[in-house]
């Protein structure tokens, strides 16, 4: 039942299970678990070095009921996503990017952390270990759920005196039930998911059971999700329960409106087109790799972005709202609800929204060159 990992010869032959695909039901992906065959794992001493990892069979684990991560939320997660090419090869998206925001989070949390390379062989060893589970191109893809959980047990308030490295992946589709429609946020301005100097900046497990309150009310009232506001102000824009938020507006339109309805006169130099803004990472918002690529792609496609403070104001002014994350790509906003107002943004996904999410993902699924460099083939 174990493989030992990080060794090529040990890995499943491309060619073999190319072809191979588990037997489920690939049009109807969601984004729940579907247990797959491995998953890996790999402790790490008193020294905190992590040594071979290895790749056992998919299931239960064993925890000391005195654990650091189950008494004191000593943990951290990650999430990326493997893509099954048209030639059948497989593609990772920014691996590297996710290991090194597990060491970033690892730091804050008092945690040893895996290597650089030792994360990213895992993660490769993990998913050709899984391979028949990659949706077919165009169903979905393998969600890849790296963990660092202090194991160790522990009493007294402290790090714990063991880690373990721990992955396992899943098929998935769309995150929200919505699909690829637009979803329904509502804003939340008094339960908050972060705080100035707490550990909202990084990926640890208790920022995700901190949102379960406000967005069990949102899901009851029928809103897809919760957007947060800043917890000093109540005022700025921070992120949804599970991804970034981007705002886009159209300063021609803003223009034209003042054009005609003022008669100003047009100055050459007003900006023109639309202005996309995201909450700059300070401390208390989640540096997603997505929001981070998106950026790139967009500033690529000769958008104008801007990282700053987002006041909730400016979403009555927007054209368009979307959200980006590694589990919801790029989900368009269809409207946001806030202190019982509601302001829409169309039915359908927004034209910026939809070329950045087409950008994006031809370049995850290899159906477009890859220029910035970000894929990593298996
Ligand atoms: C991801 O996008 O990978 C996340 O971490 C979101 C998760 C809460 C599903």
């Amino acid at each position: 039942n174990v493989l030992q990992a990080s060794s090529s010869s040990l890995r499943p032959s491309a060619t073999v299970s190319a072809i191979e695909l588990a037997d489920i039901d690939w049009d109807n992906l969601g984004f729940g678990l579907q247990p797959t065959d491995y998953m890996y794992f790999m402790k790490c001493d008193q020294g905190g070095t992590f040594t071979k990892g290895q790749l056992k069979r998919f299931g239960n684990i064993e925890l000391n009921p005195s654990a650091g991560v189950l008494n004191y939320g000593q943990g951290l997660f990650e999430g990326l996503k493997a893509y099954r090419k048209e030639d059948g090869n497989i593609l990772l998206f920014r691996p590297e990017e996710n290991a090194l925001r597990m060491k970033m989070g690892a730091e804050r949390m008092c945690m040893p952390s895996p290597s650089v390379e030792q994360f990213v062989e895992a993660v490769k060893d993990t998913v050709l270990a899984n391979k028949r589970w990659i949706p077919p191109q165009g169903k979905g893809s393998l969600y890849i759920r790296p963990l660092l959980m202090g194991s160790g047990a522990v009493l007294g308030l402290a790090p714990a005196p063991e880690y373990t490295f721990l992955i396992y992946v899943s098929p998935v589709g769309n995150y929200f039930k919505e699909g690829l429609a637009p979803i329904n946020l509502i804003v939340e301005s008094e339960l908050h998911r972060a705080t100035p100097g707490g550990t909202g900046g990084v990926k640890t497990i208790g920022n995700y059971a901190a949102v379960l309150k406000a967005q069990s009310a949102a899901k009851a009232k029928g809103y897809s999700d919760v957007l947060y506001l800043d917890c000093v102000h109540k005022r700025y824009l921070e992120e949804v329960s599970s991804c970034n938020i981007f705002v886009v507006k159209n300063e021609l339109h803003h223009l034209m409106f003042w054009y005609c309805t003022c008669k100003i006169s047009m100055a050459a130099s007003w900006p023109m087109g639309n202005v996309i803004s995201t909450p700059s990472i300070k401390g208390t918002i989640l540096p997603g790799i997505t929001r981070k690529s998106i950026i790139d792609v967009a500033r690529s496609q000769g958008f104008e972005v801007e990282e700053r403070l987002v006041s909730v104001d400016e979403l009555v002014e927007a054209d368009e709202v979307f959200c980006t994350g590694t589990a919801v790509v790029v989900s368009p906003v269809g409207s946001v609800t806030y202190h019982g107002k509601k302001v829409s943004y169309g039915d359908g996904i927004g034209a910026v929204s939809q070329q950045l999410y087409t950008v994006l993902t031809r370049l995850q699924m290899g159906l477009a060159e890859d220029n910035m460099n970000w894929t990593v083939e298996l």
